[in-house]
């Protein structure tokens, strides 16, 4: 089975996916394929929790992995994004993980004879991200719905923000966008962080992705925390029973203050745990 986006997945999809990711973390279902599955992963852009994660998840499952390094490979000798993939299909693994800065660059590979998962692609999809965010969510209200989840930052390059927004929305909750002005996008409704602070269930914080700002966008970074970031102020206002997440990696002082990352209500490290358990489950589907 493919993951190239969640919108192709139901809500029964999802949680029937989370379901599997807790029983794998609570040792409820143990699998061990004997080395006989082999997982590819490709990614053409930097990652530590996705493609790490990825790779444990095999590990964990008894299959093997194969890890495209980009560095030394025919890519210097112009072979093509496409072409890449391509040879992957031809020798035959049993799943192909894929991250990727083109936009939905999976359309280009509908009719791959391996299951592929994105592991992000451009600033579209990161749908194995918003599932650690699920369950990460779930393990701390019992629910995906009905909550009031504020996302703050750079939302404008931000493939996790994406995939959230919808997802989120999708699941019943209501979601809140906040954050300066050069990350606001047509059709998305921002709101002011300090008013939303007190009354949300999850404030997820988003990465700056200065990577992807190919000008200077005019902020001032020496007082972004204070202006637009989770500091000790704004943290002091939460709920008491309120969440932080972040996708990470962290920019820390910059969008959360460092001191704050591993804080009573952080769950930034447990999304990363998560993250193992909800790529078992998604490479299980795929391989089984
Ligand atoms: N959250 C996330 O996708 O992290 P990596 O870029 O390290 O994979």
């Amino acid at each position: 089975m493919n993951l190239f986006n969640l919108y192709d997945y139901s809500k029964d999809d999802i949680l029937k996916l989370l379901d599997l990711a807790l029983q794998f973390k609570h040792n409820k279902l143990r699998v061990n394929f004997n080395q006989e599955k082999v997982i590819c992963t490709l990614f053409f852009e930097p990652s530590t929790r996705t493609h790490y994660s990825f790779e444990m998840a095999a590990a964990r499952l008894g299959a093997q992995c194969i890890s495209f390094n980009a560095v030394g490979s025919s890519l210097d000798k112009n072979e093509s994004f496409y072409d890449t993939v391509k040879f992957f299909e031809a020798i035959v693994p049993d799943a192909i993980v894929i991250r990727h800065s083109i936009d939905n660059y999976y359309q280009q590979f509908t009719n791959l004879k391996v299951p592929l998962i994105n592991g992000g692609d451009g600033q579209c999809n990161h749908p194995t991200q918003s599932l650690l965010d699920l369950m990460t969510i779930y393990e701390n209200f019992k629910t995906i719905s009905n909550l009031k989840i504020l996302i703050v930052g750079d939302i404008k390059h931000s493939r996790v923000a994406h995939t959230n927004i919808e997802i989120f929305k999708r699941l019943g909750n209501e979601v809140f966008l906040a954050g300066p002005k050069p990350f606001h996008e047509e059709g998305l409704f921002f709101v002011d962080f300090d008013e939303y602070i007190d009354q949300v269930d999850v404030v997820m914080l988003l990465r700056m992705q200065f990577e992807r700002h190919h000008e200077d966008i005019g902020l001032n970074y020496d007082t972004y925390l204070d202006d637009y970031g989770l500091n000790q102020k704004r943290y002091d206002l939460m709920k008491p029973q309120a969440i932080i997440m972040h996708p990470a990696p962290f920019n820390r002082g910059l969008e959360i203050d460092g001191n704050l990352v591993e804080s009573e209500k952080s769950k930034i490290f447990e999304q990363m745990t998560n993250g193992l358990f909800v790529r078992m489950a998604v490479l299980y589907n795929a391989i089984k």
